[in-house]
């Protein structure tokens, strides 16, 4: 198929070139002609594993990157909305694809043949069909359903893992206002074989995406209350307590050699210093609001959030028990990004952790492997220097604070035992094995 995605985000970047390894003609479509450019040198604009060997592999004969949108739209037999829907304050902002919607409609009122349009961004339920196809068919002057086709497409993608995610997905999910639209998407994803194929609603495929969201965040925030009364009680690790929790069948079904595995860091329920990213705290927050607007209070979804905000101070609270007075006092921090696998500094746990001790004139040591540059954008150089190891970062501090579980800090033990004095290690991750290092404290416990 012809196919033309518009926005190339994490989004639209990832489904364009991983849609055009699997046979597609895919141009992508943006509005900031430096990050086209240099898409079209195959330079990887996001931090992705295998993205740069992808770019290499389709750019310049099944894919390229382009400003250009009403040609994109008119050589193409099928659109992809994957702009951005950010969350200010009380409500989803839908400015980015209503303006796509609007633009792509006046491409349709010149094109005669059949053509597709699916948003693929994150946007609430009743979206597509009451807002992005209203102004499809006003723009255009033609009939959804007759003349084109409205779709709602959702990624569940991964920072970090985002390319396995879309070549291995777990389910994919077409919403479609007719079967005409359905078979379009089903043409679309015709590579995956193996893989579920959920037909429904729009409003469905929007509903899908957001429970998915909000009940991953909800069980981070579930072990995260859990790790709290941990803490209250003493004496009762939340590590050891989610381990016992997880050999019930119904939480761990698959067994290995007729025993269950505990499932760490799989399954959502690892306490820490809270979820981050560009998607668990916008969509959360987004569908709280969604369901105020409709007149159905969303208690619970308002607590995984008010739970989450909180978590981030637990790291402090626990230095404090330390460092009481951590002014002048040389505090290494490692990790920044809000996860491993990405630069993305998007609600990351670090930036509270780090702006507070900059506050209090901490002298901060800190290492990401990859989300320096980022971190610099928003901590600038007060009362904070930036390392490339984690030895050199860790040297002399009077305490180490993991907030990122980055692989190699792994090693972490060997490197803090060795040290004289110890510092003491917050494991904000619960990363680390406590009995490896001699002076431990973390999350929950
Ligand atoms: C998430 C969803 O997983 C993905 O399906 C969706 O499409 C986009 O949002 P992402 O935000 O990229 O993906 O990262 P994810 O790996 O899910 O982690 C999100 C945050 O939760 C991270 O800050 C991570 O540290 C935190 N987390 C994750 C926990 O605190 N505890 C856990 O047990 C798991």
């Amino acid at each position: 198929m012809k196919v033309s995605v518009v926005g190339t985000g994490y989004v639209g970047l990832i489904s364009g070139v991983c849609l055009a390894d699997t046979g597609h003609q895919v141009a992508c479509v943006d509005i900031d002609d430096e990050k086209v450019q240099k898409i079209n040198r195959m330079d990887a604009t996001i931090h992705e594993a295998g993205l740069g060997e992808l770019l290499e592999r389709n750019v310049g004969n099944r894919f390229c990157a382009t400003t250009d949108l009403r040609k994109a739209v008119q050589d193409s037999e099928l659109t992809l909305i994957a702009v951005g829907t950010p969350f200010h304050g009380d409500a989803i902002d839908l400015k980015y694809v209503s303006a796509v919607a609007h633009q792509i409609g006046e491409v349709l009122r010149d094109k005669r043949d059949y053509h597709v349009v699916v948003v693929k961004s994150t946007v609430v339920p009743g979206t597509t069909d009451n807002v992005v196809l209203p102004i499809l068919e006003e723009t255009s002057g033609k009939k959804a359903g007759p003349d084109f086709g409205v779709g709602m497409n959702p990624e569940f993608l991964r920072e970090g893992e985002a390319i396995e995610d879309f070549n291995f997905p777990d389910r994919i999910v077409l919403g479609g206002i007719d079967s005409r639209t359905h078979d379009a998407l089903g043409a679309l994803y015709s590579a995956f074989k193996e893989t579920d194929i959920l037909k429904t609603s729009n409003k469905t495929a929007e509903m899908i995406k957001y429970t998915a969201n909000s009940l991953l965040a909800t069980m981070i925030s579930f072990s995260n209350e859990i790790g709290n009364l941990c803490t209250a009680l003493g004496g009762v690790d939340v590590s050891e307590v989610m381990h016992g929790v997880h050999l019930d069948k119904r939480l761990t079904p698959i067994l290995e050699n007729k025993r269950r595995i505990w499932p760490r860091f799989t399954t959502y329920l690892e306490a820490g210093c809270g979820f981050g990213g560009s998607c668990f705290p916008k969509d959360v927050k987004a569908l709280i609001a969604h369901g105020k607007k409709k007149g159905q209070p969303m208690h619970l979804l308002e607590s995984v959030i008010e739970i989450n905000d909180g978590q981030p101070q637990k790291i402090l609270d626990l230095l404090a028990k330390y460092v009481p007075e951590p002014q002048g006092r040389k505090i290494a921090v490692l990790g920044l990004a809000f996860k491993p696998g990405t630069d993305d500094m998007r609600e990351s746990p670090a930036i509270p952790v780090v702006k507070k001790l900059q506050a209090k004139g901490a002298n901060i040591i800190a290492y990401d492997p990859v989300a320096e540059n980022e971190a610099r954008k928003i901590f600038g150089n007060n009362h904070i220097v930036y390392k490339k190891s984690v030895s050199d970062t860790i040297s002399g501090a009077a305490a180490v604070l993991l907030i990122t579980r980055w692989q190699e800090f792994a090693d972490l033990p060997k490197l803090l035992n060795a040290m004289d004095p110890v510092p003491v290690l917050i494991d904000g991750r619960r990363m680390i094995p406590k009995d490896n290092v001699r002076r431990y404290d973390g999350i929950g416990m």
